[in-house]
């Protein structure tokens, strides 16, 4: 058994920021289950949002914040954040992350996504998120205080409960497989922060990298904690249709700079749906691409940007430019070809603005998180500015509660394994991911249904029973770990889409076509303590 003052699960924006300023207090593991740099913050393209012009104001952005998120969002948390960003922004400058700025004034060059009704997307080309998470490794990398451990995948935490324990609830560590040794390892702490992003990949069409699995949710929910909004799964309206390329997203930030949304015939659709038209909220936008392409039958709609001058996408946009080239597609003249995809789960472990979940011991940062910032659907740039901002308070928020030295000593029980084989047949696994993802789609995704949604529960119901059975019968495998993730997340995602008896933002079923305010102002939540 290993003892830290500090286990942080995750090594993106939220993870690595809580980290390194836990790290000033006492000792830190970061466990992480592929390389460190493995995250979504790194994908991340567009830009993290925050008021620095003299145009723009925290009210604003709090107004803005609050009409995307369709009256869900928790005002209070909303205006926290939002006014604590700027402080944000000047700890990463701090670290050494370049925003790019105006060559004249030396001022940030601010971007537009949707939504926003002003500039105010600061960004690093096109690859803010990789600039973030690149200095932030940096940091941690000179941190003695801070030991990373890679290919760790964590299994499930350790409470008082799971012990037997009669004394109430808590959380007093994890069990983590150690994917290089194939040993299960126990690691001690009274202080555990979940930042384990979202779980884009319990979809079958996603923008998300191949670690969003939803590991943090679905350890959380087992523990006992509780979990909100599930329902409201973000689907990006803009990500690349190619045969070859399937998760590639193309910013938000391209519609900003005077991108247009186009059909097959070229012609634009967008103003008969909002009349923000390409740069309405994202799941507007979404909505109206699934019904272009349903209505006509095409594969997908266009992103035209070609009318900008020469070198403009080249230069504001390298990495995209780059990538579709590589393609055969040169977005300075030929429309991109886009679909919407899932992108980011508003949902998640409920905390408070400190990221306090309702299980003692356990914080969670980031998309892994619900704070009541996105509501019924996020406004674009929100989420690397909530994962900064809110790791900052929670390193005050868990010394606050539990000073470090104050650590009470505990012989955790070493984990048992049984009567399990090594999975013998690893096709199940995989055509059991398959099915999940492509069942979240068909039935899941953009407009709902009540009877699709009883169609993925009764489906996934015989998938948890397998799932359940391979878990106690063979070794553990991150493999077999990440589907037993993503059955449970989607589980939740589709117990809270069928309570949710009417539409909201991102969540919109035929059956109920309206937003009922008189019963539905509220969170879903699900969870034991
Ligand atoms: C994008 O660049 O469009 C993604 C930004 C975000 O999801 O906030």
């Amino acid at each position: 058994m290993k003892n830290y003052d500090f286990i942080v699960v995750g090594s993106g924006i939220a993870g690595l920021s809580f980290a390194l300023r836990a790290a000033q207090k006492g000792r830190v593991a970061i466990v992480t289950k592929k390389d460190r740099g493995d995250s979504n913050t790194a994908k991340a393209q567009g830009g993290i949002a925050c008021v620095e012009s003299a145009e723009d104001s925290f009210d604003l952005h709090v107004k803005d914040t609050l009409i995307a998120g369709a009256g869900l969002c928790n005002e209070e948390v909303v205006r926290t954040i939002v006014s604590e960003a700027p402080q944000a922004i000047a700890d990463l400058v701090d670290l050494g992350v370049c925003f790019d700025r105006d060559s004249a004034s030396g001022d940030f060059s601010l971007g537009m996504e949707g939504g926003h009704s002003q500039r105010r997307i600061l960004h690093s080309k096109d690859t803010t998120g990789l600039e973030i998470e690149t200095q932030l490794l940096e940091a941690v990398a000179a941190n003695e205080n801070i030991e990373v451990l890679e290919h760790h995948f964590a299994i499930d935490l350790i409470t008082t409960r799971r012990l037997g324990f009669a004394s109430p609830p808590r959380c007093l560590g994890l069990y983590v497989l150690d994917e290089e040794k194939n040993t299960v390892v126990t690691l001690r702490s009274d202080r555990i922060v979940m930042c384990t992003g979202g779980c884009g990949r319990v979809y079958l069409y996603t923008t998300n990298p191949k670690v969003a699995t939803g590991d943090g949710v679905a350890m959380a929910w087992r523990a006992g904690a509780k979990i909100a909004n599930m329902e409201f799964i973000q689907f990006h309206p803009t990500c690349l249709y190619h045969p070859e390329v399937k998760s590639f997203l193309i910013s938000e930030a391209v519609r900003g700079e005077g991108g247009v949304l186009v059909g097959q015939d070229g012609k634009e659709f967008m103003h008969r749906y909002d009349e923000r038209k390409s740069l309405a909220p994202r799941d507007i936008v979404a909505r109206a691409i699934d019904r272009e392409i349903k209505v006509t039958g095409a594969a997908c709609v266009f992103l035209d940007i070609t009318h900008k001058k020469k070198g403009f996408v080249k230069d504001r946009f390298p990495h995209i430019y780059n990538t579709c080239l590589a393609l055969g597609i040169d977005a300075e003249k030929d429309p991109i070809p886009v679909v919407p995809a899932a992108h980011y789960q508003c949902g998640g472990v409920q905390v408070d603005v400190n990221g306090a979940s309702s299980l003692s011991g356990l914080w969670a940062v980031g998309e892994v998180a619900c704070t009541g910032l996105h509501g019924a659907n996020r406004l674009a740039s929100n989420s690397l500015l909530e994962g900064a901002a809110v790791a900052q308070r929670a390193v005050g928020n868990v010394l606050e509660k539990l000073p470090v030295g104050q650590t009470e000593t505990f012989d955790l029980p070493e984990w048992t394994l049984g009567n399990v084989t090594d999975v013998d047949e690893l096709v199940v696994i995989y055509h059991n991911w398959d099915e999940i993802r492509r069942l979240m789609w068909d039935y899941v995704s953009i407009v709902r249904t009540g009877k699709r949604l009883q169609r993925a529960a009764t489906r996934l119901q015989n998938l948890s029973r397998e799932v359940q059975e391979f878990y106690w019968n063979f070794k553990v495998t991150s493999e077999l770990l990440e589907l037993r993730n993503l059955v449970q997340v989607a589980t939740l995602i589709v117990d809270n889409a069928a309570q949710r008896t009417e539409s909201r933002g991102l969540h919109y079923t035929l059956d109920y076509p309206e937003r009922d305010d008189k019963n539905w102002r509220r969170d879903t939540v699900f969870g034991r303590v």
